[in-house]
């Protein structure tokens, strides 16, 4: 029977173990403290800043949000960010993507203090994953990991298929899973638009990651026997709904589950781990600022 990997039921067990880890911060006088910052009101971008917030609220992380006018000038935003990069009691932060067209995203993730970058973008941070010594993983390859450990996999030479190369998801995830550690030692093909004959990538590995933003581009013919598909897309797509849409991923599910192993659902499998690992990375960014000793998840 193929498991059906519950994103929720993981994210929540990590949440427990955070929430403990954070009362022993507050204990020793340091709530760990997450603001989100959002240049414009772009409604998704509003929706996902309204979320970290309440997960904020939910765990006990003292959760501050900043608007920067969507017509406002670079600097207006460097001086945002050159504040909470100040602000003993701000662990960690974001500047919610996409940011408006008159700024250069890369730009602003470079303003951000490493020690504080949350997302894990900084490109100091960047370069001591793939040096192996990260300090913060990115939020959805993070999440993906936790997700295949919950599943039992053992990743020890497993071919792994990634699809998707973007540096949030696709780059990030195939550079720890090819780690020398217990979480990687996987042998990692990544595929992107470029990529010839992608059924045959994704049909022989163990585990195959989605991370295209196509909906249901994959299904049960691309997947091989008894393989772990963990599905990151998350795609709306016009259906007769109150809302007028559903989220469908970039898996086919109903094809799939017929032949693999075990596979994350589209809403409830990715996004929950996605949420609960940026609380992971403002709590440990509270523990390595403040010098307060925690157990992580
Ligand atoms: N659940 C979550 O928490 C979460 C988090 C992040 C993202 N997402 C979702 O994950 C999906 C991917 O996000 P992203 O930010 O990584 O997307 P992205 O930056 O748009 O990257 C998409 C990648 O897919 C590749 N691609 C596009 N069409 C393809 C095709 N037909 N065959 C093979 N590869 C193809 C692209 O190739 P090229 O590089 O050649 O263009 C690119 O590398 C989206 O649905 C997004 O909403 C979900």
């Amino acid at each position: 029977m193929t498991e059906i990997i519950d994103g929720n039921a993981v994210a929540s067990a990590i949440r427990a173990e955070l929430s403990e880890a954070i009362e022993t911060l507050a204990d020793a006088g340091h709530r760990p403290g997450l603001a989100t910052v959002l240049m414009g009101d772009d409604p998704a971008s509003q929706t996902y800043v309204n979320m970290k917030q309440r997960d904020c609220e939910e765990v006990g992380i003292e959760g501050t949000h900043v608007d920067v006018a969507g017509d406002a000038p670079a600097e207006e935003l460097f001086e945002t960010i050159d504040d909470l990069n100040d602000d003993p009691d701000v662990h960690g932060y974001l500047v919610q993507a996409p940011v408006p067209d008159h700024i250069d995203y890369q730009q602003v993730i470079r303003r951000i203090d490493p020690a504080k970058d949350v997302d894990g973008f900084h490109p100091e941070n960047v370069g001591r994953l793939v040096a192996g010594d990260a300090r913060f993983r990115p939020c959805t390859p993070h999440g993906v990991q936790k997700l295949l450990e919950a599943t039992d996999v053992s990743l020890e030479g497993a071919d792994v298929t990634i699809v998707g190369r973007s540096d949030i998801v696709g780059k990030p995830l195939a550079n720890l899973l090819i780690q020398k550690a217990d979480d990687g030692n996987a042998t990692v093909t990544v595929c992107h638009s470029r990529t010839e004959n992608l059924a045959a990538k994704t049909r022989s590995a163990d585990v195959v990651v989605a991370a295209v933003g196509v909906p249901e581009l994959i299904d049960g013919s691309m997947i091989g026997e008894d393989a772990v598909v963990i599905d990151v897309g998350v795609n709306r797509v016009d259906a007769d709904t109150e809302k007028g849409y559903e989220l469908v991923g970039d898996v086919d599910f109903e094809s799939t589950k017929e032949n693999a192993r075990a596979i994350t659902p589209v809403p409830g499998g990715v996004g929950p781990m996605t949420r609960a690992m940026l609380l992971y990375n403002t709590v440990k960014a509270a523990s390595i600022q403040t010098g307060v000793d925690v157990e992580l998840p």
